[in-house]
């Protein structure tokens, strides 16, 4: 039977097989595997106003390759994200990833789409070996590197408390306002509690703003904000030559997406600023939790509002935010983030808090005709 490439959407049962196939594919030894749960769960509930779709490669009707491709709906209608493309490592060098790569550009077409977005690591010096593949299959499939990001890892287990103690006496926690979390996935967050003990406490650098801090489910007042702090991600961050527009953000999304995460299987933590004087969220951060043998989380939003900036906002809401996830999830042993290697004020961020350069991570971009 000759190499078939078939569609599949995200309820297909035929995606059962990419647990296996994820098993194989290297990943960087370090990158988390999901438990199988977890795994399945997160292919079957995607990010809302997203369409996804795969391409399954079978040669001989085994699956030997895979792609993931994600189509926004609300906004960056001529993009499309190519979340994944990996061959099983007995099967490279083949054609499978060029086979891959040739549906996900028909896909693109018929949605009228015109610029292809992915990434893929490489190694950096001192750092863990990565296979090249990733970027040579990219550049001779005429993409080009429009912008590096590096992947830094707070290791928890050689830094236990991981929160400078400048940081630590600044905070000051308003009122826990963790939301009564109908959608908590395993209600290990208590309604009101202070895991770090953290109320109170010097406000020092942060005087006029308090923070919030929720798990899956933002408290009703904040959801307007979280929507907006959002929605300026993609205006605020470095993108290099990515041709990503701001996205569409509204409450309704943010719900959409908290649900998602519940069914997905992930935990998020979230800590937020309030400014006192307005009772708007300025700055809000993100952990996301699920499980993995490797008590891996991901470091994901971090956002100050403009008008906030140079406040110490930022490190407060990652420091608190870190303490918060640390508490409920006692198996956590490293976090990873992602910053564009231009994000000179992240970076000092994440480097205070400890967190080294891992690899890099390029993001190409292609454009077709
Ligand atoms: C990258 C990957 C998908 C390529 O799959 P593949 O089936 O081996 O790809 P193809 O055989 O279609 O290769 C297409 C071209 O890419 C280039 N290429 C692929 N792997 C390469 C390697 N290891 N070294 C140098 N060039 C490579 C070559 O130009 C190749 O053409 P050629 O074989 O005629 O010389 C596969 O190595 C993989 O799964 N890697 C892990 C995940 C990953 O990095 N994904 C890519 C994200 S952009």
């Amino acid at each position: 039977m000759p190499l078939e490439i078939t569609p599949a959407a995200p309820a297909d049962d035929a995606l059962y097989a990419l647990y296996e196939l994820d098993e194989a594919v290297d990943r960087g030894a370090d990158l988390p595997l999901f438990t199988r749960p977890a795994h399945l769960a997160y292919h079957r509930h995607p990010p809302p106003a997203q369409e996804v779709r795969y391409g399954l490669a079978r040669l001989d009707g085994e699956l030997v390759g895979y792609t993931t491709l994600l189509f926004p709906q609300r906004d960056n209608l001529r993009t499309v994200e190519v979340g994944t493309v990996a061959v099983h490592p007995e099967h490279r060098r083949r054609g499978i990833g060029r086979a891959l790569a040739d549906f996900a550009v028909a896909e693109a077409r018929r949605r009228g789409r015109s610029t292809l977005i992915g990434a893929s690591a490489r190694a950096l010096p001192g750092g863990p070996a990565r296979d090249p593949a990733g970027g040579a299959f990219a550049r001779a499939l005429g993409a080009t590197c429009a912008q590096t990001e590096v992947r830094r890892r707070l290791d928890l287990t050689a830094a236990p408390d991981a929160a400078p103690a400048a940081a630590a006496t600044r905070a000051t926690t308003a009122p826990d306002s963790t939301a009564p979390d109908g959608l908590a996935p395993d209600g290990a967050i208590a309604d009101g509690a202070a895991p770090d003990g953290a109320r109170g406490g010097a406000r020092a650098g942060s005087a006029g703003y308090s923070l919030v801090r929720w798990a899956l489910r933002a408290p009703a007042d904040c959801v307007d904000d979280v929507a907006y702090l959002d929605g300026r991600l993609l205006v605020d961050a470095p993108l290099g030559d990515l041709a990503w527009e701001p996205q569409r953000l509204d409450a309704a999304r943010v719900r959409a997406n908290e649900h998602r995460l519940a069914a997905a299987l992930r935990r998020p933590y979230n800590v937020a600023a309030r400014h006192d004087a307005t009772g708007r969220l300025v700055a809000w951060t993100q952990i996301l939790c699920a499980d993995n043998a490797d008590g891996h989380a991901w470091q994901q939003i971090t956002i100050v509002d403009p008008a906030h900036r140079g406040h110490g906002l930022g490190l407060l809401v990652k420091v608190a935010n870190l303490r918060y996830a640390r508490a409920h999830e006692p198996g956590l042993r490293v976090v990873d983030t992602f910053n564009a290697a231009e994000n000179g004020h992240m970076i000092a961020i994440n480097e205070r808090m400890g967190y080294r350069p891992l690899d890099a991570w390029e993001n190409w971009q292609r454009t077709l005709d």
